[in-house]
Order: C-alpha cells, then sequence, then structure tokens
C-alpha cells in the first residue's frame, strides 16, 4: 500500500532526450498527494519496522546526546538565549521577528523610526524582565523596556518632536545592530570567496559545505538571470577546491529552482522546464568535470511534480551519465515522500544512475497549512502533527538505507532523536551522510563527527542582506516556534527524555492521529459551514481534466423563464469574447408582456409570506450542492462565455457556492426572525462575476423570503439560465424566481420602474446605479431600498517596510487577474519615493512575464476584455494617456496568435501619473497608476486618495 507505484502519465514518453524535447511529461503523486493522514502514518509505522526495544534504545543514546550537547555549551549562545526568551509563542517574539523582516529592508530612517515606534510601543517587555540565564538578553530587555517606554513619553507613535528624533537614533541604531547580528548568525559569507574562507574553521572539524546563493522566487527575469550568474560563479570557485576524488568529499552547491526562472509554475511547464534544465546541465558540467555535487532544494508543495520532470531529465541526461553528483532533496513532511522516493530511485535505476537524496523535514509547513485551507483542499498535503512528520522521516530513511545500491542518502536534521534512530537503523554501515544548517545544530553534528565516522556537511548560504529575507523568516520561524528541536535543545526545563521522545510511541499514545487542533483545511468557521471545495489546478490529473472540459460543453441555449415556463422571443447569439467567431449559445430575449407576466406572478408567490426561513434555507443549500455537482459545466461557461481563466473560474464557482451557504446560514439566523419581505426583490447583476454576484444577492433575497426577478448582464445570459434551472431544481418554485433578458436602458429600465418591485439589489457601475435610484425616485419609489455595490478608482499605498515581491505579487494579481475588469482591481498605486526606482523595475518585469491569450488554457494569464465596446474604449484612453504620461510597464500582447484567436485581448499596462487627482474614472480593464510621493507627504496621499471622490477596496503594503 504505502509504496505503490505512483500513477506516472508517460513516463517512457521523455527517455534521455534532456532539452530538446517539448512535452516534458512527469509523475503525477495524486494518490498520496492527500492521502488520509491516518492511513498514511500506520503505513509509515508498518514500514519503519522498529521495535520497542530498539525504539528504547535510541531515546536513551538520543537523551545522552542531550545531556552531552547541554553539558558542552552551557545556555548555548547569545542568539540562543534570545529564542528561547523571545520564542514565537510570545507576542514579543513575534514583534521582534515582524521587525527584524521589515527593518532590513526599510530604506529611509525616517520610516524606520516610525516601524520601530509602531512594533516597540504596545507590548509587555517588561515581563521578561531577568527571566534569561543569559545577562545580555536581561539587558536587551531592560533596553526594550525603556524603549518602549521612551516611546510613549515621547509622543507614542508618531513621535514628531526634535528630542524623540534623538533619542530614536540611538535606538534605531541599537536595533539596527541587533538585526545584522542576526541575519549574519545563519549567512556564513556575503559573497562566495568570503564564505569559502570563513569556512576554514569549520572545514578543519571535518565538514564539507553546500553552499546556497541567496536569493529565491524570482519576480522577473533581470532577477532570474542575476540568480543564476551568481550560481555559475559560486560553481567556478567551488571547483577551484575541490580536491578530492569523490563528491561526497567536496564541497557542492544547492540550488534553488524558483531562483532561476520568474514563472516556475506548472502551469508554465511547457515554458519553464527546458531552460531550467539547460541551467542545470550547465552548472551540472561544471560540477561534474570536478567531482562537485549539485543539489535541487526542495522548494513548496505545488511545485513538486515539475521538480520531479527536471529530476528525471538530468538523471536521464547522457552528458551526466558518469556523475554520481546530483542530490535532490524530498521532504518528508509532505505524505507524498514515500511515493516520491520511490519514483526517484525507479528513475535512478532505469538510467543506471547513482545519486543522493537529501532527506529533510520541510521548511514551508506553515504556508502549505495556509494554502490548503486558501485553496479549500479536502486535507493537507503535509502532516498535521510533528511526530507524524518524525515518524515519516524515519520510514523515508529506512527506505533510503535500504536502496545503498543507488543512492547515498544525506540526513539533514538537528534533532538528536532523529539522527539517534538513522544511526541506529544503520547499523555499521557508512555510505551515507548527516547535514546540518549554518547557524543551527553546531554541537550536536560537532559531537556526532567525534563519536561516529560519518561526516557531516553544512548547507551555507552565501549572499547580501537584500537577498537573505525568505530564508531568514524561514529559519526564525524554525528556531522560534517551540515545536522545533532545537528551540527546546538547550532549554534546561525540558528533560532530555522527553525532547528525546520516540515519536512512534508519540503517535500510537494520541486516539487522533491528525493534529485535533488543526481543522480540516475546509472547516474554517468552526463547524457553521465549510467553505467551498476546491481544485488544485498544480495537480497533473486536475490540469489535463480541466483543459479537456471546453470540448464538452457547446450549443447552450438561455431563455427568459415566467412562472417556470419558456419563453419565445427575439433569439440572439452569445459570443466568446476570446474568439468572436465562436458562438457559445443562444439566447431569447424578454418581451415587456413577459416582465410582467412575471412581475404578476412573483408578486402571488407564496414564496413570500407562506414558507419557514428553514425551508428556504435548505433550498438554498440543495442548491450550492447541486452547483458543487455541476462544477465542471459551470467552470466552462465562466471561461467560454465570460472569458475567464480557470483560476478565475474556480475562485468564481467558490464564491457563489459559499454565497448559497452563507446566505442559508443567514436566513436561519435567529437575528433575522421576526423580520419581514420586502415582497417581489429586482436582481440586476453584472458580467464580471456572471455567477457569483449573479446567485448571492438572489440567494440573499430568497433567503429573506422575498421573489426575484432577476436580469443579468447582456454578455452573460447562459450562466444566468444555468444558474437559475438550477435554483429551481434545487426546489426555489418556479413562481418565486423569474429569469429576464434585455438590454438595461429598456428592460433593466422597465424592470426597476415597475410598482410591484420592492427592493433592488445592483452591482455595476456607479452611473447605472445612479440612474437606478433617479428611476426609483422618479416613479415615487424613492424610499424603496437599493442595495448597489459599485466600483471605484482603489488606491494601494506602498511605504519604504514594504516587501517589494510580495506587494508586487499583490499588485499584478489586483491589477491585471479577471483582465483587471473587477470593480475591487487595484487601479492607483502610491509608492513611497525612496524605493520608488527598485519596484518600478520589479513591477515591469512582472509585466513582461504575464501571459495573455486563450483562457481555456491554463498557462494563460490574462484572458480576454468582455467585448468590443469594452476594448475600444479602454483602447481610446490608453492612446490618448501615452501622449502624457510615461508607460512605466506594459506586457506584450502576441500578436499573431491573438489575432488568429480574433478576440477582445488587451495588453496590461502601467503609466506612472503626475498627481492623483488626474485620475477622473474608473478604467474597467488592465490598465494601472503608479504615482510616486514622498514620505513626508504621506498624509497629503491619503487626503487626495479621498478626494477621489470613491473607492471599494484599498490596499496597504
Ligand atoms: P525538528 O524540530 O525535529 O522538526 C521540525 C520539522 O517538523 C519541520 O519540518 C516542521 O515543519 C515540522 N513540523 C512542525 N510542526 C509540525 C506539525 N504540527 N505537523 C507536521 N510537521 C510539523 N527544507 C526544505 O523544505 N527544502 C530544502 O531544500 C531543505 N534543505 C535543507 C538542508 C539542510 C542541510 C537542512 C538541515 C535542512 C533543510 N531543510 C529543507 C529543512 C528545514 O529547513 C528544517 O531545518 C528541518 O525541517 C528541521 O528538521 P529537524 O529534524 O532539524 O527539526
Ligand atoms: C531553506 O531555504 C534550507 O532549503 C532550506 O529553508
Amino acid at each position: 500500500m504505502l509504496f505503490n507505484t505512483p500513477n506516472r502519465l508517460s513516463e517512457s514518453r521523455s527517455h534521455a532526450k534532456g532539452v530538446q524535447e517539448t512535452a516534458f511529461e512527469g509523475p503525477s503523486f495524486h494518490d498520496s498527494y492527500l492521502k488520509d493522514e491516518t492511513l498514511c502514518v500506520r503505513d509509515l509505522i508498518q514500514h519503519l519496522s522498529l521495535d520497542s526495544s530498539a525504539r528504547k534504545a535510541i531515546l536513551e543514546h538520543a537523551a545522552q546526546i542531550i545531556r552531552d550537547c547541554r553539558e558542552i555549551s552551557g545556555h548555548g549562545s547569545v542568539f540562543d538565549a534570545i529564542l528561547q526568551e523571545y520564542g514565537l509563542s510570545t507576542e514579543e517574539g513575534v514583534t521582534l521577528m515582524r521587525l527584524v523582516e521589515a527593518l532590513i529592508r526599510t530604506a529611509d530612517a525616517d520610516t524606520a523610526h516610525l516601524l520601530i515606534r509602531d512594533k516597540l510601543s504596545d507590548r509587555d517587555w517588561q515581563s521578561h524582565s531577568g527571566d534569561s540565564p543569559a545577562f545580555i538578553v536581561n539587558r536587551a530587555t531592560n533596553g526594550l523596556s525603556m524603549s518602549a517606554a521612551w516611546v510613549k513619553a515621547t509622543g507614542g507613535q508618531s513621535g514628531n518632536k526634535l528630542i524623540s528624533k534623538l533619542g530614536d537614533s540611538v535606538l534605531y541604531r541599537a536595533i539596527k545592530t541587533a538585526m545584522s547580528v542576526m541575519s549574519r548568525h545563519f549567512v556564513l559569507g556575503q559573497d562566495i570567496e568570503d564564505a569559502q574562507s570563513r569556512a576554514a574553521p569549520f572545514a578543519k572539524k571535518g565538514y564539507s559545505f553546500s553552499y546556497d546563493m541567496l536569493g529565491e522566487a524570482a519576480h522577473t527575469w533581470a532577477d532570474a538571470k542575476r540568480y543564476k550568474a551568481s550560481y555559475m560563479h559560486a560553481m567556478t570557485e567551488i571547483v577551484k577546491t575541490a580536491s578530492a576524488d569523490t563528491v561526497f568529499e567536496n564541497s557542492g552547491l544547492s540550488v534553488k529552482l524558483s531562483a532561476l526562472h520568474p514563472r516556475y509554475e506548472i502551469a508554465k511547464k511547457e515554458a519553464c522546464v527546458p531552460p531550467l534544465i539547460q541551467d542545470l546541465i550547465d552548472l551540472a558540467l561544471l560540477a561534474k568535470n570536478n567531482n562537485v555535487g549539485l543539489t535541487i532544494d526542495a522548494e513548496e508543495a505545488d511545485r513538486l511534480e515539475l521538480s520531479m520532470v527536471i529530476a528525471k531529465a538530468l538523471l536521464e541526461t547522457p552528458e551526466l551519465s558518469d556523475w554520481d553528483g546530483l542530490s535532490i532533496v524530498v521532504q518528508a513532511y509532505q505524505r507524498r515522500a514515500p511515493d516520491v522516493i520511490k519514483y526517484l530511485l525507479d528513475t535512478a535505476r532505469n538510467a543506471k544512475r547513482r545519486f543522493s537524496i537529501r532527506l529533510v523535514k520541510g521548511a514551508y509547513w506553515d504556508s502549505e497549512i495556509k494554502r490548503a485551507q486558501e485553496m479549500g483542499l479536502e486535507s493537507y498535503p503535509v502532516f498535521t502533527r510533528k511526530e507524524n512528520t518524525d515518524v515519516s522521516y524515519l520510514a523515508c530513511a529506512r527506505q533510503l538505507l535500504e536502496a545503498d545500491d543507488i543512492v547515498f542518502p544525506q540526513f539533514a536534521t538537528h534533532n538528536a532523536a532523529t539522527m539517534a534512530a538513522i544511526l541506529h537503523m544503520a547499523g555499521n554501515g557508512s555510505g551515507y551522510e548527516f547535514q546540518r544548517l549554518h547557524g543551527m545544530g553546531g554541537i550536536l553534528h560537532d559531537e556526532m563527527m567525534k563519536r561516529t565516522s560519518i561526516k557531516s556537511r553544512i548547507y551555507a548560504p552565501v549572499g547580501q542582506h537584500k537577498d537573505l529575507l525568505p530564508y531568514l523568516v524561514r529559519r526564525l520561524l524554525e528556531n522560534g516556534a517551540n515545536s522545533s528541536f532545537v528551540n527546546q535543545f538547550l532549554n534546561p526545563d525540558v528533560l532530555p527524555e522527553v525532547l528525546a521522545e520516540d515519536p512512534v510511541s508519540v503517535v500510537l499514545s494520541h486516539t487522533e492521529i491528525p493534529h485535533p487542533k488543526i481543522p480540516q483545511p475546509r472547516n474554517l468557521f468552526n463547524g457553521a459551514r465549510l467553505s467551498a471545495m476546491g481544485l488544485d489546478t498544480t495537480q497533473t490529473n486536475v490540469a489535463q481534466h480541466l483543459e479537456s472540459l471546453p470540448k464538452t460543453y457547446k450549443n447552450i441555449k438561455a431563455q427568459t423563464v415566467v412562472a417556470g415556463r419558456n419563453q419565445r422571443g427575439k433569439i440572439e447569439p452569445v459570443w466568446n469574447p476570446s474568439n468572436v467567431s465562436e458562438v457559445v449559445g443562444t439566447v431569447t430575449m424578454t418581451t415587456q408582456a413577459q416582465l410582467e407576466k412575471a412581475l404578476k406572478s412573483a408578486q402571488n408567490s407564496k414564496w413570500i409570506s407562506q414558507t419557514t426561513a428553514q425551508e428556504r434555507a435548505e433550498c438554498l443549500r440543495r442548491a450550492a450542492k447541486a452547483l458543487q455537482a455541476k462544477r465542471d459545466k459551470f467552470l466552462t461557461l465562466c471561461v467560454k462565455e465570460a472569458g475567464k481563466t480557470w483560476q478565475d473560474a474556480i475562485a468564481e464557482l467558490r464564491e457563489a457556492i459559499e454565497f448559497l451557504e452563507y446566505y442559508a446560514n443567514r436566513a436561519e439566523d435567529p437575528s433575522q426572525a421576526g423580520r419581514t419581505a420586502l415582497g417581489v426583490v429586482a436582481c440586476i447583476s453584472p458580467w464580471n462575476f456572471p455567477l457569483a454576484i449573479f446567485l448571492g444577492p438572489i440567494a440573499a433575497a430568497l433567503g429573506a423570503g422575498n421573489a426575484v426577478v432577476c436580469k443579468p448582464a447582456e454578455q452573460t445570459p447562459l450562466i444566468a439560465s444555468a444558474a437559475v434551472s438550477l435554483l429551481h431544481k434545487a426546489g426555489v418554485p418556479k413562481d418565486a424566481l423569474h429569469l429576464v433578458f434585455g438590454p438595461g436602458h429598456t428592460i433593466g429600465t422597465a424592470l426597476i420602474a415597475s410598482p410591484e418591485i420592492k427592493g433592488v439589489c445592483f452591482t455595476g457601475s456607479t452611473n447605472t446605479a445612479k440612474v437606478i435610484a433617479k428611476t426609483l425616485a422618479d416613479t415615487d419609489r424613492a424610499l424603496t431600498p437599493l442595495i448597489a455595490e459599485t466600483g471605484g478608482i482603489n488606491a494601494m499605498i506602498i511605504d519604504s517596510t514594504a516587501l517589494m515581491e510580495q506587494a508586487v505579487s499583490d499588485i499584478v494579481a489586483g491589477a491585471f487577474q479577471s483582465a483587471g475588469q473587477r470593480c475591487s482591481a487595484c487601479r492607483l498605486v502610491c509608492i513611497q519615493d525612496d524605493v520608488a526606482d527598485g519596484f518600478i523595475e520589479m513591477l515591469s518585469g512582472a509585466m513582461e512575464v504575464l501571459e495573455i491569450g486563450d483562457p481555456a488554457k491554463l498557462s494563460t494569464d490574462l484572458g480576454p476584455v468582455i467585448d468590443a465596446n469594452a476594448l475600444g474604449k479602454l483602447q481610446n484612453y490608453i492612446s490618448e494617456k501615452r501622449k502624457i504620461w510615461p508607460v512605466l510597464g506594459e506586457t506584450k500582447l502576441p500578436a499573431l496568435e491573438i489575432g488568429a484567436l480574433n478576440g477582445h485581448f488587451l495588453a496590461p499596462i502601467a503609466f506612472e501619473i503626475p498627481r492623483i487627482d488626474v485620475l477622473k474614472d474608473e478604467q474597467f480593464g488592465p490598465v494601472l497608476h503608479v504615482y510616486r510621493y514622498k514620505a513626508k507627504a504621506f498624509n497629503k496621499v491619503i487626503e487626495a486618495i479621498n478626494g477621489l471622490g470613491y473607492g471599494l477596496t484599498f490596499g496597504l503594503h
């Protein structure tokens, strides 16, 4: 069961053709990706097969190691003492970590002062006073307490007075020094030459190194090229000092693939795999000639399949055939780990290539948990208890030790219990090594090397402060979390026997294998409802399924529905906005007489006064289930009728399901008891969220006991029709819900002007909302409730404390996702002048790597705008503004292909504007405006944003 063969898609196709091959097929581990945690752990324990006496011996050995190390180290370094006192389970520890991570990159002193004041002021530093066994930590605590008092005494967070500034600069310097001590703790050198010279004392103790050039998650080609050059340079230097005959003795290099390509994503497989393989071959050829190793680090779980495609290609590259130096990192915290190892072993055996696997537990646990929750996955790709990860690590270690014909295991751990277990399992064998991170596990590995013949290698980060951040945050999380071995290692309050406890016994002592306090990813609302199920398009099987759908749904019909009966009328075609010669379906227009019939029928519906909240809620819940069941059809309609990308379509479907569930709960909420319905409500919805914003207001109105006449946007009748039919089938009576089609200025106006309408829900432009309000007033119904969600010129402010990579990712998503056709889209970025140049460079680079095209392809980032009218307006705006504003960034429109598709495509563009008040109207497309502000003018920026007159969302970095 456990070590079953992964479902490989076309293993035989990618044989040793290296970078020449275009279709890179790889493994799919979907059977074990989200495998039930209990089953996983039971299988692992069985495979581990360590009996209780072996486990007892390991525990005793580990406890002894811990005792010995504690004796040698005393209370450890200052750094250990700081982390013990200010761990991440204390609010002050979290505050310090936030301060470290933001202060390092804050360019200007004024903003840095404000940041320090903001972070220091409302924390209880005094509560740490005198607690640490280390004098210097207590002194730091006193300093922090005094500083906080100083901040309060000198005007709180703003601290404008001269005296406060003078005092702050002392504080600022002290904190900056502390920051740089912290970051130096984890970095061996600023460049490879520096690192190699600092490596000497460690080498004397017997260590070898795997140098890691800092920098990851490139956002632009410029970054990726810079990182590649730094890896190549490092490798050139490393090979110069490689004097041993084997890769196992020489120092090597570790690389992160996300550093080498700005779109290292499964959706971009065809584009990113060939250059990545080529980059690695370039490095590997240098390494090979000098018996040096090259390790591919493991990153986020959604990149695992992609990394396996690349690993396979390297194992099968003929030029590298007589080189044993390739090492692949496998993360034991992933439930797929045993299958991944089996896949790598099989691939290497087929290719007749010896290689290494570095077994780690994993460094991205927090983000994997968050991602699974955000995506609404059925379960987590990682384990939820620390001891489950530990058991997995040992079972994987066993798997590696049993495959010594083909693999050289590299056990990366700072945990004495894990180390003791491996030493026990390996017995007298010596064909493996241990590894540790620079700045961690020093005493443990020193002692291990003194007492055994097994060697250790240090993973040694090299680089500058600006590239350190993500790595540093992972290390601080790791060292600060009380679940980490290193956090407790030197803590005298934790008994060695407790710290060394055998994970199998701990697992067996639990009644529940998954962590009871980590709910399943969809159970985020304390059981009130589940979040809507997501679809993980990073899984090959899911991606293939989605891309096969568009063929399935054709010739869809939308008809006016009055009292459940389809009505006749003028038939019009519905075009695909990404291919205007493709008719997706047809719509039958509503006549005035049909509208009147609908209104009469709705007015007399028993739903309005003779249903219970529970009955109405049940209908909505049934509809939510039906929507999930019909997922494929609705997703395809979103893609074909509204031009949505798959990602946008999935988000839309989930939002629609959640609206139904949410309003079902609201209907039954005791706070709603005794409230009466309005009567017949008109729901008018836009094309940009043709399912979610269509169904949301309808669900709200129906849930509250109103009958509904709904009119979707002219551009998206097919989705609306399918959704209404689904609601009827779920039990909403035919007379309680009617669907009409037609232009806003005819049918829309007639609907609003009807005296039967007792409430209006509208989402769309501010102008139309005003017209609706006026129509209500003109028909003597000014007090009729009108709920209008309209657009806005939405701004984001970025100051110099912001992490630019994060800000740029958010802006690209906020401004350009859905081709900018969201009322919540970011239209204006106000960037602090001190960091503006770097920001603009990164933004422009990130815009360059966006892909515009057919949304039915998963690799597409931006689909079309909705129709020719929208396109024309946006094009006019852009050509007019090009004459007066500098263009900061622009995506390339692949003219030929798009022309062949004949859709309404528009390339994203970013302008620099001289003043905020030059913006007058919302541009409903991928057009971004950037404004530079001086830090001192911050308040004026806020005034100017407020002066724009309207905004729906706001962002702050
Ligand atoms: P321990 O304290 O025994 O274990 C910590 C592990 O337990 C972490 O993985 C943590 O996520 C996990 N854990 C904590 N709480 C839970 C929970 N509730 N449920 C499940 N699991 C939990 N990691 C990568 O991802 N990619 C790499 O390429 C990589 N390279 C590394 C290279 C070296 C040389 C080393 C030493 C580590 C590397 N790591 C990598 C691993 C990572 O950075 C940590 O150092 C490692 O996971 C710590 O393991 P440990 O045995 O020292 O510590
Ligand atoms: C990380 O970068 C060590 O690769 C691991 O966190």
